[in-house]
């Protein structure tokens, strides 16, 4: 009988700001994505079934960007972006010809919040964020998405010091979206992957007018 393999080892890495895409480069390089579900979601695709008409579709900090194959397959423009290199190369080879739905961006720079985008899919990277810029997250999420549009996608709640995944409390995100956005759903997801699992809701948030 072979011995029991020895338990997988996170590596160590830099001590760097994950506000930095250098952060990331450094996981995604090492292959350690412990956030990544490898698959799209079971309520996302109940969301979609759901709504059939195909609207157009951010996904910030997409990382291996799973989500972005099955939104076109359904119609839906979907554009996908993230500020680390690494995470966009590893998102662009996976999906191969269409690769060109991902690209290099910064969720708060400029040029995002002028596309017209309807909806905000969100699935880590709210949590991904440090604190301190989750009332620019707030800010921004309502300056792309206009009147009628959503915000959804899924939301880590805990009160964990260290990070990420940083946790947010639900009056917490209430406060960041409630000027803006009414909580038009809230389910528990049936496929968390560990480091979620028994934390994280699936929620649909929609833009006031
Ligand atoms: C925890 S990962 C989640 C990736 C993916 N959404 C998933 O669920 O597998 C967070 C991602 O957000 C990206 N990110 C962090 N800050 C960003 C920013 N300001 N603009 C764009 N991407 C960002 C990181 O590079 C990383 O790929």
């Amino acid at each position: 009988m072979n011995p029991p393999l020895p338990p997988v080892q996170k590596p160590t890495f830099p001590k760097q700001d994950p506000a930095t895409p250098g952060f990331w480069d450094a996981r995604f390089d090492a292959a350690f994505t412990p956030w990544d579900q490898g698959g799209v979601p079971q309520s996302l695709l109940n969301h979609v079934a759901q709504h059939p008409s195909p609207r157009k579709v951010l996904i910030p900090g997409c990382g291996s960007a799973h989500e972005v194959l099955f939104f076109a397959d359904h119609g839906w423009d979907v554009t996908a972006i993230d500020f680390s290199p690494a995470a966009v190369l590893h998102a662009k080879q996976r999906l191969g010809k269409s690769g060109s739905l991902v690209r290099e961006a910064d969720f708060f720079g400029d040029a995002i919040s002028r596309e017209g985008f309807e909806v905000i899919y969100e699935r880590a990277f709210l949590c991904a964020l440090p604190r301190r810029l989750w009332a620019a997250w707030a800010t921004r999420i309502a300056q792309i998405i206009p009147a009628g549009g959503c915000l959804i996608g899924f939301f880590f709640f805990d009160n964990n010091e260290y990070g990420p995944p940083f946790g947010i409390g639900r009056a917490e995100l209430a406060d960041l979206l409630s000027p803006h956005f009414a909580l038009t759903e809230d389910l528990t997801p049936t496929d968390s992957i560990a480091i979620f699992a028994g934390k994280e809701r699936w929620q649909v948030w929609t833009r006031l007018g």
